[in-house]
């Protein structure tokens, strides 16, 4: 009934279920005031900076009076790292510093105590492995500063302050503690509590001073009243560790702007938090996120990229506890001339980040570049790079909260072939459980759900169903009986099992850090365990923050208890990447390692690609929502996670036909394309709207189905050389400037570039087509050429976004689009050839069997394709692999083609030479080559012949 009444007084959500538990003293004042209130509650349940103890000592450091400093005489080193202490001389705390040369211009800087009082909490598989190491070429000692060199980078470390600096081919990039930000607050043990000076007294009684003035002044923390204990809301924290929180500041002198520590809903390009809070990284379960913020949202990933005309460089913060990010920008004029000052006197523009995480040890990856797609593999090589996917995991997807019953799904999935749309996933959320108790039916809803899933499948189609961390509290359940016999939950700080609120009620979350845990979570995924599952049937893990209805910020309070006896408050920003680690180790089990496991996740860290797809969680149906998925996507994407999308259509609210239109538009063109929607929206499958919509619709997804051919070359490349499968424009065009804060466009790969449309009503858009004049963009559809000029208005109808196939660019597609991709598998291949000025082109092809790991036992092609003058070929690029396909070169669309071409012939081995049609179209100056039906898996040429 409340639930009720509260949905009606404002946009049903799901999420209401969080505040409901939180506030229901609150629902009142919902019902009867305006919707202003609805935003700030939400963001109430969310501490500010302010709020948050650590944050506030760590921002209140004043620049320039660092009190570190090496301590020269301790400086040792072997071939790959530079040891020595630091010593603090406000509080007397020593420390280690370590310096390694990594591979492929990555240095690592990691700062713990020498003789901490307990260990500190070193993050564990955010590194995919751990780093190769490269060689120290030379170190250099003077009384000021240590240089290390390795290959064409150096670090100088100076000693007294403390900095680092790091040079990419001598040029100044990074400089960490340059402001003097660093804190390092040492394990310590709880002052003797004083006495409380009363709170009504006339008088505060002084303080008795310490008999003996400490040598060192201390760092502050100690009269903190926030350092021992905290209170938030209603909640209480009971920090039984005291202040342990870490923070240093980087400058990157050349550099423009600063991106990437995703997840926000903001701008690519970061923005100064000079006049308001860091953005914050802190996993959390935000009802209703407001845009343009640097809120937390459900996943951290604290890689920062800063990129500047003529170098770009970026750091990795390897810690998985609660952060904040300061940024300064090149705008903040006064701080920057005092950065200036700091770093080099030089006038250049430069951007500073501050990193402040609550606890752990200060572990920093410097990636020195020095090109954008130099730093993001940079980045990748650490953390790893998504594995590539089933080809249907690239189709569309279809979802809903909820689909009813097992009819619903069938009627559902029958109704895309009815409307001749290409559909190759259907999705279940909570409700087809048996009381949210996961791995387990609903049976009234669902009776024969294999038989369903059957039927799913011999029309090429899976299924994926939700699995959340929670564990019901039910006695009759078997996993909850297990969990608490075999103690694999979660501890309370009194060392009993942690008990929260979630979609089950009362609840209790596996300690998923534990290994034991781990396997114990992986057997439930079994098919005799989880029944009425098949191989088809894949995995989405949902309010893995964790999310906790009645927790602090909607989440598991910072003193329960994980193995190993690490506090939450260490760990937190790792749970759901740890939830992720186990399903896709289950998924590889079930099939015995021969099917590439699927899981969309959304809670997120460093390194979840390696596991996961990510999705934007609980957007809203509105036209800001549907333009912030592009950057929040890119954000992602340069962050090591390209697989990403957001609900199309949007999660809240129910979208009008045109913003539906736009939505499907622009998410056939995000890697992950889910329509997905909350319980109490109105159904909004494509034909749902009018025969209009649903035509264009079905022309965005067959569109999207003709790509899969790019898709799935870039997911390899992406795997093979850390290349984000979405890039931002800046990242191929370095230099130009102009490009550096575009949110509205992205590219995928290296050729095609996207502009949708994000704003109702508009009949045009502008476009920024970058490459300066020396580079066309072809309008996909029309092949009209673009790109003299590099801002231009572009009309637009309702039936089109402007997308573009850049000059010099080969690009293939599959033109017969069938029900789903598995359906496409053996189908023909169109290249499409687009001739630069010089009657260049090239590209390249990925083809294998697109569901198992045999290309990792080399059964792959991948196909070099090229033109050059009047031949056009394609050539085998891994000579070492190999994979037999039955599909063929159906046809080839050369656009801007060699002058006065009357004919072909196609040569290859098996084929010998055989004559081809050609037709050239004065009209769009394309030429096109008819049936080579080589087989893909042959070298050929075909020679243009006049
Ligand atoms: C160099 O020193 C580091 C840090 O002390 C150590 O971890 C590493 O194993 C050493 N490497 C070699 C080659 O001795
Ligand atoms: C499976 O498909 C058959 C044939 O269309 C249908 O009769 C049956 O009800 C379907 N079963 C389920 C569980 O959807
Ligand atoms: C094109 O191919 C033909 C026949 O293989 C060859 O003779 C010619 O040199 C090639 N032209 C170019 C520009 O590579």
């Amino acid at each position: 009934m409340l639930t009720w009444l509260y949905n009606k007084g404002r946009i049903s959500s799901r999420r209401s279920e969080n505040s409901k538990m939180a506030s229901y003293t609150l629902i009142g004042i919902f019902l009867l005031c305006c919707t202003v209130l609805v935003t700030a509650v939400s963001r109430d349940n969310f501490k500010s900076c302010d709020q948050s103890s650590f944050c506030r000592r760590c921002r209140k450091v004043e620049p320039g009076k660092t009190p570190y400093e090496l301590l020269s005489s301790t400086v040792s080193y072997n071939q790959t790292t530079l040891s020595a202490d630091l010593f603090n001389k406000d509080t007397g705390i020593v420390y280690i510093l370590k310096l390694t040369a990594l591979r492929d211009n990555t240095f690592r800087l990691h700062i713990n105590e020498k003789a901490p009082l307990h260990a500190r909490y070193e993050v564990e598989l955010a590194l995919q492995a751990e780093p190769q190491v490269s060689k120290i070429d030379s170190i250099e000692k003077s009384e000021e500063s240590i240089t290390v060199k390795s290959g064409p980078n150096k670090a100088v470390l100076s000693v007294k302050p403390f900095k680092v600096d790091l040079y990419s081919q001598d040029e100044l990039v990074i400089s960490a503690n340059a402001r003097g930000l660093m804190r390092f607050e040492h394990i310590r043990t709880k002052p003797e509590p004083k006495q409380e000076p009363e709170q009504d007294g006339a008088e505060k009684v002084e303080e008795p001073k310490p008999e003996v003035e400490s040598e060192h002044p201390g760092d502050g923390a100690d009269s903190d009243p926030g350092a021992w204990e905290e209170n938030f809301k209603s909640h209480h924290d009971s920090k039984p560790l005291g202040p342990e929180a870490i923070a240093l500041d980087f400058s990157f002198p050349g550099a423009e702007n600063v991106y990437g520590i995703p997840e926000h809903a903001d701008s690519l390009a970061l923005k100064s938090t000079k006049s308001k809070d860091p953005y914050r990284l802190y996993n959390l379960d935000v009802f209703e996120y407001e845009l343009n913020e640097g809120m937390s949202l459900y996943g951290a990933v604290p890689v920062l990229y800063a990129h500047g005309k003529e170098k770009t460089s970026g750091i990795f913060w390897h810690n998985a506890a609660e952060t904040w990010v300061d940024i300064l920008s090149t705008a903040d004029n006064n701080v920057v001339e005092s950065i200036v000052n700091f770093v080099s006197g030089s006038k250049k523009p430069q951007v500073a980040a501050h990193f402040m995480s609550e606890s752990g040890v200060i572990d920093v990856f410097f990636l020195l570049g020095p090109k954008p797609l130099d730093a993001f593999r940079q980045y990748t090589l650490l953390t790893g790079t998504a594995p590539l996917p089933q080809t249907f995991a690239l189709g569309y997807h279809q979802s809903r909260w909820n689909y009813n019953d097992q009819d619903d799904v069938q009627q559902i999935a029958d109704s895309f072939d009815r409307y001749d749309m290409p559909m190759d996933v259907m999705w279940l959320d909570i409700e087809y459980t048996d009381g949210k108790k996961y791995f387990t039916w609903d049976a009234r809803k669902f009776p024969n759900p294999v038989e369903m899933i059957h039927n799913l499948t011999s029309k090429g189609r899976k299924l994926v169903v939700i699995i959340d961390p929670h564990i019901k509290r039910d006695d009759g359940y078997n996993v909850h009986t297990d969990a608490t016999n075999m103690g694999l939950y979660v501890k309370n700080k009194d060392g009993k099992d942690y008990e929260g609120w979630c979609w089950p009620g009362s609840s209790s979350y596996l300690d998923l850090f534990d290994p034991k845990v781990r396997e114990y979570y992986m057997t439930r995924y079994d098919f005799n365990n989880f029944q009425g599952t098949t191989k088809d049937v894949y995995i989405w893990n949902d309010m893995n923050e964790p999310s906790v209805f009645n927790g602090p910020e909607i989440t598991m309070p910072k003193d329960v208890i994980h193995y190993g006896g690490w506090e939450h408050r260490d760990v937190h920003n790792a749970y759901g990447l740890m939830q992720t680690v186990a399903t896709y180790e289950a998924l590889m089990r079930r099939s015995e390692r021969s099917l590439r496991p699927f899981i969309l996740t959304r809670s997120h860290f460093a390194g979840s690609q390696r596991y996961a797809a990510v999705w934007t969680g609980d957007n809203m149906a509105e036209w800001d929502h549907l333009k912030a998925s592009f950057p929040m996507c890119l954000s992602l994407a340069i962050s090591g996670i390209s697989f990403c999308g957001a609900d199309v259509g949007g999660f809240f609210k129910n979208p009008d036909a045109e913003l539906f239109v736009r939505w499907n538009q622009a998410g056939a063109w995000l890697p992950f394309f889910r329509q997905h929607s909350h319980i109490e929206t109105k159904r909004r499958e494509p034909w749902t709207f009018n025969d209009e919509v649903t035509q264009i619709v079905r022309e965005a997804l067959r569109l999207r189905y003709s790509y899969l051919p790019l898709w799935y070359t870039l997911f390899r490349e992406h795997e093979v050389n850390g290349t984000p499968v979405l890039r931002p424009i800046w990242a191929h065009y370095p230099t130009e400037v102009e490009a550096f804060g575009i949110d509205e466009e992205l590219l995928v790969g290296d050729s095609i570039l996207v502009r949708p449309v994000f704003e109702p009503g508009v009949t045009d858009v502008t476009v920024y087509l970058p490459g300066e004049g020396k580079v066309s963009w072809y309008d996909i559809d029309t092949m009209q050429q673009h790109g003299q000029q590099s801002t231009l208005t572009v009309p637009v109808t309702l039936h089109k976004i402007p997308v573009y196939q850049r000059s010099g660019s080969i690009v293939p597609r599959k033109m017969r689009i069938r029900r789903s991709t598995v359906a496409m598998k053996n189908d023909p291949y169109t290249l499409v050839v687009i001739a630069d000025n010089n009657g260049k082109a090239t590209g390249t092809l990925y083809i294998d069997d697109e569901v198992s790991f045999e290309y990792r036992n080399g059964k792959y092609l991948y196909l070099r394709l090229s033109l050059v003058g009047n031949n056009l070929s394609s050539k085998i690029l891994d000579k070492v692999a190999s994979y037999e396909t039955k599909s063929c070169l159906e046809r080839v669309d050369i656009v801007n083609p060699p002058k006065g071409i009357k004919s072909a012939h196609l040569t290859s081995k098996n084929l010998g030479k055989v004559a081809l049609e050609t037709k050239y179209n004065p009209h769009n100056n394309v030429l096109v080559v008819r049936k080579p039906s080589v087989n893909m898996g042959e070298e050929w040429t075909i020679e243009l012949l006049n």
